[in-house]
């Protein structure tokens, strides 16, 4: 029997309801405490450059509120770096950030990037701080990101997610299939994310050596329907049977 899958509720989408207005409504970090008491595992939250959905002070009412751990996604410069070493999440997700795009586009570079990114993973741990590269399943990252000393991957699951049901998916689903178990070969943790839905979750949690799912925008999105407790227990419930092997969670 595989270890529990963790589920993170990323909770950015609810900030950026409430910066569509530039009031305190709806308050992300009320989101993340119903979404611990809905059964979250932990709450991600990415503090993009130009502050589009979480702000500053979000980070610091989150670290102080919330009862289960926080996943900092951040872009891999200075700035974010300070942020981070400030506040000491139990974990920092490294992720490639680009202005003009809509939601992080692809993965890290860990290859070209070596010389710059191994020593913010050093730093980062170094002040006790679970490191995870966000990068695309492909080998050949999974194995820079174990040279420079990364302890954890999440995989970028957004072509699988964006690929039509039938051969594409399915393609893509073994790309990430074939990572994970790469991941455990290694020596690294595993997670996954970006894009996962109700369609799409069941067989990315079904792969055993995967530990850890984040996932906000379908999430968000589902609670306006269903509120977000029931949105959770949904994703929970599909995590879970999928886990158990049940076809077709
Ligand atoms: N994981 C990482 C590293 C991300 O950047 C994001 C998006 O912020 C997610 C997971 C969650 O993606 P989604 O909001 O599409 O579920």
């Amino acid at each position: 029997m595989s270890e529990k899958l963790r589920l993170g509720v990323n909770i950015d989408h609810v900030a950026t309801v409430r910066n569509a207005r530039g009031g305190i409504a709806p308050d992300p970090v009320r989101a993340a405490l119903l979404a611990i008491d809905a059964g979250a595992d932990g709450i991600t939250a990415h503090l993009r450059e130009d502050r589009r959905h979480i702000i500053d002070s979000d980070i610091t009412r989150l670290m102080d509120a919330i009862s289960r751990p926080l996943n900092f996604e951040m872009a891999a410069t200075r700035e974010m770096m300070e942020i981070a070493l400030r506040h000491r999440p139990h974990a920092c997700c490294l992720v490639p950030e680009k202005r003009e795009e809509r939601t992080t586009e692809g993965g890290l570079d860990v290859i070209g990037g070596r010389d710059r990114l191994a020593p913010m993973v050093a730093e980062l741990a170094a002040a006790g701080i679970r490191v995870s590269l966000f990068i695309e399943a492909d080998p050949r990252q999974l194995d820079a990101a174990r040279a420079i000393g990364a302890p954890v991957v999440e995989l970028h699951t957004g072509s699988y997610c964006d690929a039509p049901e039938g051969t594409e998916r399915d393609r893509e689903l073994g790309r990430i299939v074939r990572a994970a178990a790469h991941a455990e070969a290694i020596g690294l943790e595993c997670h996954a994310g970006h894009g996962l839905s109700y369609d799409t979750v069941g067989p990315v949690a079904a792969i055993p050596t995967i530990r850890e799912l984040n996932i906000g925008h379908f999430l968000i999105g589902e609670a306006i329907f269903v509120g977000l407790p029931d949105a959770i227990a949904g994703m929970r419930q599909r995590m879970d049977l999928a886990r158990q092997g049940v076809e077709g969670a």
